[in-house]
């Protein structure tokens, strides 16, 4: 390619993040993208040649590397081969689709369910197909990007509210003009924070306001719940949510979203998600992984238990030593340091000990609000969790991370 023209404005953009990301190189900050080089032997990896205890995965369950899910890859490819001949609409609609959105509303206890190649794609896309021009969204401040990408495309009318402040949320309602569509939008589990959205308080306020309601369950899904199925089994309230949407990317390590609810609205969605229709299907491979791990999840609710029971030990434990973690009460354990410089000391000084957590820096959080995110699984064990509990005392002590009061004044 020829040499851009400095001034283009296209040209500027990208080095303008090239610049950025060069910075935080030469800084010694970037520690992303580092490879993963085994990841099949359940809690402890190989890092650089090392092994190291994961705790920055989303693989709740501890399905990655289940036998049961490799095998479930392998015959799919070699019944349906590896890709689809188009979009969904179009050829590339396989049994095996049909077969996971059967099992996916049976497992949310929904009418219907309809999946999407990523979890991403299935919150723009379902947005943009709910509300249009005219309308208004509502949505807490800490909803994950891809729920907000989805307001923009939209063109529905953003309103946005104090994280979990449910006054500011009715006042917002209060506010939409007469006649206009009121979609509110949330995090079942909040990505960064850890913290449960406050369900039966914003039903109320839904149907109180006839808004519909739409939550993410990516963090929420496998994780909340005496079997796994979600934010309304953890509060004890089936069917509440008009439109649930989960991931296949996490608790369950495959790729692709979904979004479970009437059959009236699945059947709309179908008919009109650009995310959907011009794009091509889930492999069919990618599709056999999601439902073999939706009948483990199903068959092996031990799992939940022990993910519920380590997160129990973790919370406590780090609550015990003084560290400040937020209102977490989930797997999502954020690990405040509240500094870049702070965050990144914090990790190298986790990392060299053994233990993988990565940190969590702007724009992903605000500036001043920089942390560790860990994660708890089903693979790890109650010593893993103990281990993981000295390794971030004693990197707190060496990198003069503020504990008890002193923390809690952060
Ligand atoms: C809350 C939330 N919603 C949606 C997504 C997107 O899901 P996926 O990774 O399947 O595209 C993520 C991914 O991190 C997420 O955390």
């Amino acid at each position: 390619m020829p040499p851009r023209n400095p001034n283009d404005p296209i040209t500027r953009r990208l080095q303008a993040v090239n610049e950025w990301i060069y910075g935080i190189k030469r800084s010694g900050h970037y520690l992303f993208h580092i490879p993963v080089e085994d990841q099949t032997q359940g809690a402890w990896v190989t890092v650089q040649g090392r092994r190291m205890l994961m705790m920055a995965t989303y693989s709740y369950l501890g399905l990655i590397g289940h036998p049961r899910l490799a095998q479930a890859a392998c015959e799919a490819a070699r019944r349906y081969g590896t890709g689809s001949h188009g979009a969904r609409g179009l050829s590339g609609t396989l049994p095996i689709h049909l077969e996971l959105e059967k099992t996916i509303a049976e497992f949310k206890g929904t009418e219907a369910a309809i999946v999407f190649p990523t979890g991403y794609v299935t919150n723009v896309s379902t947005i943009a197909s709910l509300v249009g021009r005219g309308d208004y969204i509502i949505s807490d401040k800490y909803n994950h990007a891809s729920l907000v990408d989805g307001a923009v495309m939209s063109g529905a009318k953003l309103l946005r509210y104090k994280h979990n402040d449910l006054d500011m949320l009715e006042r917002r309602l209060k506010a939409v003009p007469e006649g206009a569509g009121k979609l509110i939008i949330a995090d079942a589990v909040f990505s960064m924070d850890g913290d449960i959205l406050d369900l039966p308080r914003v039903v109320e306020l839904a149907r109180k306001y006839d808004a519909w309601l739409m939550v993410d369950e990516a963090h929420s899904g496998g994780v909340l719940g005496k079997t796994g199925r979600g934010i309304e089994e953890h509060f004890g309230m089936p069917g509440v949510i008009d439109i649930k949407m989960g991931t296949l990317s996490k608790a369950i390590p495959s790729m692709g979203g979904y979004i479970a609810a009437d059959e009236w609205i699945v059947h709309a969605i179908r008919h009109s998600a650009r995310g959907y229709i011009f794009t091509g299907a889930m492999s069919p491979v990618v599709a056999a992984v999601a439902l073999e791990g939706l009948r483990i999840l199903q068959e092996e609710p031990w799992r939940v238990a022990k993910l519920q029971a380590n997160t129990e030990r973790f919370i406590r434990g780090l609550r015990e030593r003084g560290f400040d973690i937020l209102q977490t009460q989930t797997p999502v354990v954020p690990i405040m340091a509240r500094g870049l410089d702070m965050v990144m000391a914090l990790t190298r000084a986790v990392m060299k000990r053994g233990l993988f957590i990565l940190p969590v820096v702007a724009p992903a959080v605000p500036e001043g609000q920089e942390r560790l995110r860990a994660t708890v699984t089903a693979a790890h064990e109650p010593e893993d969790i103990d281990f993981a509990l000295e390794v971030l005392t004693e990197a707190a002590d060496e990198v003069g991370l503020p504990r008890g009061q002193a923390a809690a004044a952060g």
